[in-house]
């Protein structure tokens, strides 16, 4: 059960799911891809994301993980249920389930989802959630300048006003807002600026208890006692994806190794 968790994304944005799991599950090993020469994943066809997820699984079965977890909405909501039938061999989740769930909790009536393109275009959380409760009014806008905006490293600089575009006409229409895209918790500091006093809903923080409740039902737990390791790898720049990250994800002597397929 020493074997590492795989956790994958676009590019740096899964990064908040990871800080999450460590904190959460902190004696496990763990590899962490960003598929940054792929980035930005919301723009492409299901047919391209089957192609790059599936890269990125083959590698993770020759490092011998036990479990996939996809740090990501965009795969989440387009090809997970095809990488489980791929994969039947791993255990592999996405995140949008459980982040149904964590907005269920809220008790709100009105949300926007804000995601990725592809995201968006899926319908998934509207269908899930209205699968539950018909009568939640769920509004959805894709924002794809924002993950670009957050991978060149220039949310750095402040993005309110794009943040301010996209959300200023929904603020009287909802009482909470789920964050359908693991890039956006990064700039959640930001958007609670321009979009005050809704609940906010992460999909990388909810993540992680559907995580920790799989190891321990399946007793699939790490049981060492020191720190886990953790794998950081990118198929783009490691000097970019560490500019981009820098400001919010704790390196403490990782090293960013290049991945090429
Ligand atoms: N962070 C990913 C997501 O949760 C992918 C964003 C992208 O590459 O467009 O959707």
């Amino acid at each position: 059960m020493e074997r590492p968790i795989g956790i994958f994304d676009s590019g740096v944005g899964g990064l908040t799911v990871l800080t999450h799991l460590q904190t959460e599950l902190p004696h496990e090993n763990m590899i962490y891809i960003g598929d940054n020469i792929h980035c930005p994943y919301g723009e492409k066809s299901k047919e391209q994301l089957l192609s790059y997820t599936r890269q990125i699984c083959d590698f993770f079965i020759s490092q011998n993980v036990k479990m996939i977890v996809l740090a990501c909405n965009t795969t989440s909501a387009n090809v997970l249920s095809e990488l489980q039938v791929l994969y039947p061999q791993i255990p592999i989740v996405g995140v949008i389930h459980s982040t149904v769930h964590d907005f269920l909790n809220r008790d709100t009536k009105n949300v926007l989802v804000i995601a990725t393109q592809a995201t968006i275009q899926s319908h998934k959380y509207q269908e899930l959630i209205h699968h539950y409760h018909p009568d939640i009014n769920v509004y959805e806008l894709a924002t794809p300048k924002l993950v670009p905006l957050i991978e060149s490293g220039e949310y750095k600089n402040g993005i309110e006003n794009t943040l301010n575009h996209y959300l200023q006409p929904y603020l009287d229409k909802v009482d909470s807002l789920i964050l359908g895209c693991t890039h956006y918790p990064i700039v959640l500091g930001q958007i609670q600026k321009v979009f005050p006093d809704k609940e906010y809903i992460s999909s990388s923080e909810s993540i992680c208890q559907e995580v920790s409740s799989y190891l321990k039902v399946h007793q699939m737990y790490c049981q060492q006692t020191k720190l886990g390791e953790i794998k950081i790898y990118t198929t783009g720049n490691p000097k970019e994806f560490r500019y981009s990250s820098e400001g919010f994800f704790h390196y403490q002597q990782l090293n960013i190794e290049h991945l090429q397929f």
